[in-house]
């Protein structure tokens, strides 16, 4: 049979947020990360851009031969995942699969917050998308679901100007403006991949006791528990411990982040989708 890595997909650096937990939990796998970093951000953009954008992406990964393929950003799960499993998955040859990291977030989040006031930050196209508060209620009826756009948040992160005073401006300008909505908020989800790496920042602007959750361990978690169930999928993944890097930018920034990033030396190869 044949078996192929498992893609890993983002606009950007962000999805290694995702990249670095699945495997540090499941290291036995081949590993592809794609950043598509010459189209970052795609935050803002249209339903339609970020469809065929991640179109693109997964499509790009299964002719690699990746059998399974997980959007590691909000944006594009909250806006293309549906669509390509419902139109274009069916019409892929052979086994494959496509998993986004909303709904393991989304499943655990309502467990682990008391008041059920529940805070999300996340790009202006996952706020707009009303994904997270569609799905949270799906598993906690009763919460009520806070949500902060925070536009400027991911181009920070993209330039590496995480520590100037720009970001910290900006990072108390959005955590200020998702608190005033209610002072109950007692969790708040990352729902960006990018932001985990300004979580320290965060939780300084932050009144104490609000919980910050990034979505890594989650997504990870979820997956474990995926190939377990789901078997037919998971002898289709390859076991050589091998990772690659994949951007469509040029491959030196690249690896100068993601070793940065990763605290490993990255070796990436420019691709065109
Ligand atoms: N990291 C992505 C997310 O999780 C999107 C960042 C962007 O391209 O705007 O939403």
């Amino acid at each position: 049979m044949e078996s192929g890595p498992i893609g890993i997909f983002d606009s950007g650096y962000g999805g290694l947020t995702i990249y670095q937990e699945i495997v540090r939990q499941l290291p036995q796998y081949d590993y592809i990360y794609l950043g598509d970093n010459a189209r970052v951000p795609y935050g803002n953009r249209s339903f339609e851009v970020i469809n065929e954008y991640t179109k693109d992406a997964i499509e790009f990964l299964f002719e690699k031969g990746c059998r399974l393929v997980i959007l590691a950003c909000n944006t594009a799960s909250a806006k293309a995942l549906r669509s390509y499993q419902q139109i274009h998955l069916p019409k892929v040859k052979g086994l494959h699969k496509v998993l986004g990291v909303i709904r393991p977030t989304t499943e655990i989040i309502g467990s682990l917050s008391t008041t059920k006031k529940i805070g999300v930050f996340a790009t202006q196209g996952t706020v707009s998308s009303g994904s997270y508060e569609i799905e949270i209620k799906k598993f906690t009826p009763e919460a009520e679901v806070f949500q902060q756009a925070c536009p400027l948040w991911v181009p920070l992160i993209e330039n590496q100007e995480t520590d100037s005073d720009g970001a910290r401006y900006f990072v108390k300008k959005y955590v200020d403006e998702l608190m005033a909505k209610s002072d109950q908020i007692d969790s708040i989800i990352l729902g960006c991949t990018h932001f985990p790496l300004l979580k320290d920042l965060i939780e300084e602007y932050l009144p104490p006791g609000v919980q910050v959750y990034e979505q890594g361990q989650f997504v990870a978690e979820s997956l474990t528990n995926y190939l377990v169930r789901h078997p037919e999928v998971e002898e289709r993944c390859s076991k050589n411990g091998n990772q690659q890097f994949l951007t469509t930018e040029t491959a030196e920034n690249f690896d100068q982040q993601a070793t940065l990033f990763l605290g490993h030396p990255v070796v990436s190869q420019k691709v065109h989708l």
